[in-house]
C-alpha cells in the first residue's frame, strides 16, 4: 500500500558566472544582470502550483541547488523563502541548504544567509590544488577555497558540505588524499566526493582531459574511503560522507524514494498520491527564457512512473545507500509488494552481493555488491 513519504523541495538557480567543461548541470552563463526578481516570482508562483495539486503535508527539506545559486542576494531568498513559508507553513528548524562557489563568497552575504534561515551551507571546492582548478576551469583559486570555508565558518555555519572532485587529469592518489587533508582539516560535518564523470553535451566530452586509469582510480579510491572512515567521515551513499548524525536529510529522502517538489528551470519533481496510488514525475522548462516567459510555459512534463517499473526506480536509489533499506518501506514507497522481489533478492543473496538482516527485515549491497552496484540493478530490469 503507497503511504505518503517525507516531503523535501528542490529550488533550483539556473546561472553560474562561468559554466565549468565538465558540468552537464542546467546552468548557463550569467549575463551582467540577472533577472533575479523576476525569478523569485516564477519559483513563488511554481512553488504555489505544485503546491496547490499536493494532498495537505509538511516540508522537512529544502535544498537551492544549480547552478549557483550564491550568485541571488540573501535578499532574493529571503523573499522566497517567506512566501513558500506562508503557503506551506514549513517548521522553522528544518534543514535549508544552498550552494555556493567560492569564487562567489562575500562575508556580508553569507552573514545574511544565515540570517534569513539558510542553516547548512554546500561549498564547490572541488580541489586544493590550482593547477587542478585551472585543469576543471573553476572561477577561484585555491586560497579563494579557503577564505569561503573561513567565511562560512565566521558566519555562523557550524553545518557546512565541502564538494571535492576525485580522478581529475593527472592526479595521483596522494595528491587526492591531500585534497581530502585539506577539506578535513576545516572540520567540514559532510564531505561530497565525486569521481569526476565525462557527460555527454560537455566541454570535457568533445576536448577528453587524460584521466587516471581504472587500476590507479580504484586504488585512490580505497584509500580515500579508508582515509574518511578513519577520520569518522562515514560513507552513506556512494559519494556522501558525514559525522555522525550529520547525513544530508535531504539527500536521505531523494535516495530513499521520498518525495520532492522541484521548482525552478530544469527541475524535476517526484510526488505520490495515495488517494489514487500513483506516482507522478515532474519537470520544468530547462531554458531560464521559457521558464520565465508564462505560468503556463513552466511545466514541461507530468509522467506517472508505473506499477511495474516503481521497483527498479526504488532501488536504483535505495540501494545507493549503505544501509539500503527495509522490506516495508519498500512496500509503503512503491505500492508494490515485496514478494515481486524477494527471489531476486534471494538469489543475490546467496551470491553474496546483497545481505538481508532478518532483525529489521534490512537489505543491502554487500561490500561487493556495493562495488559492483550497476551489475546488481542489473538484475532487476
Ligand atoms: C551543482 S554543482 C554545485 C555548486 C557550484 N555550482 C559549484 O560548482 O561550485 C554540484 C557538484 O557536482 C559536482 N560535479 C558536477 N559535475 C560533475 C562531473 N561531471 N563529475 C563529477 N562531479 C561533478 C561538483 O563537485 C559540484 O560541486
Ligand atoms: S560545476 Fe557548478 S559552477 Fe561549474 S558550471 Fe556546474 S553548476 Fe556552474
Amino acid at each position: 500500500m503507497l503511504e505518503l513519504p517525507p516531503l523535501s523541495l528542490y529550488i533550483h538557480i539556473p546561472w553560474c558566472v562561468k559554466k565549468c567543461p565538465y558540468c552537464d548541470f542546467n546552468s548557463h552563463e550569467a549575463s551582467q544582470s540577472l533577472p533575479e526578481a523576476e525569478y523569485v516570482n516564477a519559483l513563488i508562483s511554481d512553488f504555489e502550483n505544485d503546491w496547490s495539486r499536493i494532498e495537505p503535508r509538511q516540508i522537512h527539506s529544502i535544498f537551492i541547488g544549480g547552478g549557483t545559486p550564491s550568485l541571488f542576494s540573501a535578499n532574493s531568498f529571503a523573499v522566497l523563502l517567506k512566501n513558500i513559508r506562508t503557503i506551506s507553513g514549513y517548521a522553522e528548524d528544518i534543514e535549508i541548504t544552498l550552494e555556493a562557489n567560492p569564487g562567489t563568497a562575500e562575508a556580508e552575504k553569507f552573514r545574511a544567509f544565515r540570517e534569513i534561515g539558510i542553516n547548512r551551507l554546500s561549498i564547490g571546492i572541488q580541489s586544493f590544488e590550482d593547477q587542478q582548478l585551472k585543469n576543471l576551469g573553476r572561477i577561484h583559486s585555491s586560497d579563494e577555497s579557503k577564505q569561503s570555508i573561513e567565511i562560512a565558518l565566521q558566519s555562523g555555519f557550524d553545518d557546512f558540505n565541502l564538494d571535492l572532485m576525485h580522478g581529475l587529469p593527472g592526479q595521483t592518489t596522494e595528491a587526492a588524499l591531500a585534497d581530502i587533508k585539506t577539506a578535513l582539516s576545516y572540520r567540514p560535518t559532510h564531505l561530497s566526493w565525486y569521481e569526476l564523470t565525462i557527460e555527454p553535451n560537455t566541454v570535457f566530452y568533445s576536448k577528453p582531459p587524460s584521466l587516471p586509469d581504472d587500476s590507479l582510480t580504484a586504488e585512490l579510491q580505497s584509500n580515500g574511503r579508508a582515509f574518511l572512515d578513519q577520520s569518522n567521515y562515514k560513507q552513506y551513499e556512494v559519494s556522501a560522507y558525514a559525522k555522525e548524525n550529520r547525513q544530508s536529510q535531504h539527500n536521505i529522502n531523494y535516495w530513499s524514494f521520498g518525495d520532492y517538489i522541484g521548482i525552478g528551470a530544469g527541475a524535476h519533481g517526484k510526488l505520490s498520491d495515495q488517494k489514487s496510488n500513483a506516482i507522478f514525475r515532474t519537470r520544468k522548462h530547462k531554458q531560464p527564457q521559457h521558464y520565465l516567459r508564462s505560468e503556463l510555459s513552466r511545466v514541461a512534463e507530468i509522467l506517472e512512473v508505473i506499477e511495474a517499473d516503481r521497483p527498479l526506480e526504488f532501488l536504483l536509489n535505495a540501494l545507493r545507500l549503505r544501509c539500503g533499506f527495509r522490506q516495508a518501506e519498500f512496500e509503503q514507497r512503491t505500492g508494490v509488494p515485496f514478494s515481486t522481489i524477494a527471489k531476486k533478492v534471494e538469489s543475490l543473496s546467496n551470491s553474496g552481493m546483497l545481505a538481508l538482516d532478518k532483525t529489521d527485515s534490512r537489505v543491502r549491497a554487500t561490500d561487493k555488491g556495493y562495488q559492483l552496484l550497476n551489475s546488481v540493478l542489473v538484475e532487476f530490469l
